[in-house]
This record gives C-alpha cells, structure tokens and sequence, in this order.
C-alpha cells in the first residue's frame, strides 16, 4: 500500500518553508521522504536552511562587531574594540594596524595589541610602501596569509617586519588591505603564536567586513586628527583672547595715563608761550622740567607697552653675547643710588667674584633696573637696597633684597602678572602701571632662567632670577 502523501501535498509545504525563511526562520520541518525527486528537493531545501542560518548569525555577528567598533570615534577606540571583538571571528595573539602617510609612500604602525610579552613593532616603525610586499597586497586588494613566519624570514631575511613579529613570538599571520572608499588606506595585521592559523575562511569573513572596517578606521583617523587640530585652535583661541584683553587694558592705559600728561603739558605749553602773562624766569624752568618729567613718564610707559605687545606677539629676539655680570651690575647700581640719593635710599652691590653670563645687554639691564627701581619705589624713604649676585651649580642667581613692605598671600597670587598693582604702593610718588614684573619674567625667561620673589609681609622683598649657563 502506497501511504506516501501525493506528491503535490509536498509542494505547498516547501513553498510555505521558503516563506519561512525570507522572514529569517530557519529551522523547518519540511518532509524528506519518500526519497523520490521530490523528497530530494526537501532534502536540498533543509540543507540551504542550515546553510542560510550559519551565513546569516556570522552576518549577524559581524554587524554586531562593526556596531561597537563604530561607538568608538576616536582612532585608539575603534581599535581596542577591534582587538576585543574579532576574536570570534578571526584567531590572533596580536593585531596590529599600520597607515600610510606622505601621499602613500611610507607605511607607518600605528597602533598594536598583543597577548605576548614583547611589542616591537610601534608606532614609530615607518617603511616605504614601494617595493616591498605590502604594496602588492594593496595593488591586488587580495589579503595574503603567511602561515610559517619563520620560513619566510629564512627565505627573506632582508624583511625588518617580518624579523620583528618573529621576535614577538608570531608563527603565522594574515595581512589584510584596508581600502575606504576606493582609496588605500593602510593594513590590518592578524597574527597568531600558532603556525598556520589563517586559511581562506579567514580571509573570506575578513572580506565581508573589509570596507566597512576601512572607513570605521578612516573615519577614527580623521576623528583623531581634528581632535588634535581642536586642542590646538583652542589654545590659539586663548592666546587671542588673551592678547585681545591686554590690547584693551592698553587702550584703557593709553586714554587714561597717557591722555592726562598730554594735557597737561598742552596747558603748560601754551603757558609758557602765551605773551600776556610775563612768566618769571624760574616759573618758565619749573614749567619746562614739568613737560620733561611728563614726557619722560610717557616715554617710559609706552616702551613698556610696546615690550608686552612684541613679546606676547612672539616678536622678542635676543641679541645674545657674553657679558661681565659684576660690571654690569655694578654700573646699574651706581646709577640707582645716584637716582635715589633725594630719596634718602641707598643702593649696594654685595662684593661677588666674577662672572660671566650669555644673555642680551641691554633686556639684563631692563631686567636689573626694574627690579632696583621696584626695590627703591616701594621702600620707606631712607631704606638700604642690596643687590646680590650668586653662582649655582648651572648657572647664576641675582637677587634684589629690599626693607619694604613685603608681599602679601595675595599679592603672590598676581605677582608677574600683566597690570598688576598690588599692596604695596609708592612711597615717594613715583608712577605705577604694572607692567615691570611682567616684562622681567618675560625677558628672564626666554633667556631660560626664572624668576621668584621670596618674602614675609613686613620682612622686606627679595625678587630674584636666575640665569643658566650657556648649553
Ligand atoms: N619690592 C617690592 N616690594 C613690595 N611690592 C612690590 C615690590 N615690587 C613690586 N611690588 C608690587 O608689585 C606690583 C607690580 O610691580 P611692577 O614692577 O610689575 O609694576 P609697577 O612697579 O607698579 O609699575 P611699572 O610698570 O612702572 O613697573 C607693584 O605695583 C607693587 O605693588
Ligand atoms: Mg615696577
């Protein structure tokens, strides 16, 4: 008796299989038997379902691993997920990605892991693309498995990457191409501890996700790089900011310390040129070393405004020679004694061996008498200031001690600063812009010294410096 169902009842259930399975259900229950032709048809579409399910997870997996290698943006991101995800599907002990720089021509490593104990190709290990194997592997768009690293270093020993993977401990590798969007971008190197690793399965499933991985990477790479051009227009942003507000404090300087003497030594001018008021001799004197001493205020201020301005642009340049450091010192102190004697100040250079140092002349000299004029303005009148000079293991320190007021916590905070009038104040009505201290640390140190200023409040000040020997 024949109890096999008529063979068009089979039909209708492999046509509703094929249904199953455009909708990604795989496992079906689709009668083989009997093993006539149409049995074989069933027998041939349960196979295909196998076939599709494994294609289809492996598909799945792989969208799965692109997924979170595209959650990390950044180049060093993509890859450590790279490095945790793709050993379900490819075998390694270490993966390593190289890109290539200068309009293609050299391949440089960019990034590495490994399970090994030794990594000795980094990111400084740099080839020339022409010539050597990997650029065959880039024409060819084919990756190239070498599954016995020793013998191909026997047999190429002239090969620098392939001596230092052997070294890494690496038997076996596959060398993948890494094209996005048509354009070369650099490799992917899987390598295992193992001979023969890889097989045309590998590079198979490497094919699957070759493109999407090369612009994950490409898009990481470019990701990377404005990251890095980000930090530096910010930095470039404070520096503008920064030099914007020191432009506006000059304007701010300029309409109120400059504008105020410019009229004044207007009113005395026109005083002492007006013929209706017969001016006494010695009226006319004062009136003219009232207009000197204004002038000689602006000038001072507007060389002060002028340094800031050239320095903070970038625009200081040194005129560097050696220079005898105690006459120098000696002939500003002898000057700053001279101008203090009104003052009842007096100025004194501590006997010191001599010494040379390598610097600008005339930025030491605006370095000293700032200091001393600083020294001088801010003690009680009658006051001793001392000047030192000392030697250090590399180089010299100057140091101005004074018995002034000293400097505050605060004033600490600010000292060096651009515009910074702090506690202490003029003791003998002598101006003050803010602009010294800021213009010696500038000078000091692009001479490569420091500078400091030690102090208790009410103990007096010592500002110092230091000045390296020449390298
Ligand atoms: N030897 C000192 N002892 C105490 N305070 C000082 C001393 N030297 C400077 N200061 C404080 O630091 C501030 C900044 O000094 P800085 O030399 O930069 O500017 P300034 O003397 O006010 O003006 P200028 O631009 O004319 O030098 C001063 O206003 C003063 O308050
Ligand atoms: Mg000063």
């Amino acid at each position: 008796m024949d109890d096999s169902p008529p063979p068009d009842a089979r039909i209708p259930r492999y046509i509703a299989a094929a249904e199953q399975m455009k909708q990604g259900q795989f496992d079906l229950e689709v009668p083989t038997t009997p093993p006539d032709e149409i049995g074989r048809l069933g027998t041939a579409l349960r196979d295909l379902a196998r076939a599709l399910e494994s294609r289809y997870r492996e598909v799945q997996q792989l969208e799965r691993i692109t997924a979170r290698i595209n959650a990390g943006l950044l180049l060093d991101d993509v890859l450590d997920n790279v490095f945790q995800d793709f050993r379900e599907v490819i075998p390694y002990d270490r993966i390593g990605l190289a890109l290539l720089e200068e309009n293609g021509q050299q391949v440089r490593a960019r990034w590495a892991r490994s399970d090994l104990p030794v990594l000795k190709i980094n990111r400084n290990f740099t080839q020339p693309l022409a010539g050597s194997s990997l650029e065959v592997i880039l024409r060819t768009g084919q990756p190239r498995i070498l599954n016995d690293l020793p013998a191909y270093l026997a047999a190429k020993p002239s090969s620098e990457s392939t001596r230092l993977i052997v070294a890494e401990g690496l038997k076996s590798s596959l060398t993948c191409p890494l094209i996005a969007n048509g354009v070369p971008i650099g490799f992917i190197f899987f390598s295992s501890a193992r001979p023969h690793a890889y097989d045309a399965a590998h590079v198979d499933t490497f094919r699957h996700i070759a493109e999407q991985l090369s612009v994950i990477v490409e898009k990481g790479r470019l990701v990377s790089e404005i990251a890095v051009q980000k930090t530096a227009i910010e930095q470039r942003n404070d520096e503008l900011r920064h030099l914007n507000e020191l432009k506006n404090a000059f304007l701010g300087i300029a309409a109120h310390d400059l504008r105020s003497p410019i009229g004044l030594i207007q009113m005395t001018a026109e005083l002492l040129l007006d013929s209706e008021t017969e001016l006494p001799r010695e009226q006319q004197t004062k009136f003219t070393q009232d207009i000197l001493r204004h002038t000689g205020h602006m000038l001072t201020l507007l060389n002060d405004l002028l340094d800031v301005s050239q320095i903070e642009s970038g625009n200081l340049s040194l005129e560097e020679t050696s220079i005898d450091l105690a006459a120098l010192l000696e002939e500003a102190v002898k000057w700053h004694a001279l101008v203090a004697t009104p003052k009842g100040t007096r100025v004194q250079l501590q006997p010191a061996a001599p010494g040379q140092v390598h610097a600008d002349p005339l930025r030491l000299r605006q370095v000293i008498d700032n200091l001393i004029s600083n020294a001088v303005k801010y003690s009680p009148p009658g006051s001793l200031v001392r000047v030192e000079m000392q030697r250090f293991d590399r180089g010299w320190r100057i140091a101005v001690k004074d018995q002034g007021p000293g400097l505050t916590p605060a004033d600490r905070q600010r000292l060096f600063q651009d515009f910074a009038r702090l506690s202490a104040r003029p003791t003998g009505g002598e101006k003050s812009v803010g602009l010294g201290l800021a213009i010696v640390r500038r000078i000091v140190e692009a001479h490569g010294g420091q500078v400091g200023a030690d102090s208790e409040p009410g103990q007096g000040a010592t500002f110092w410096f230091t000045l390296p020997d020449q390298k």
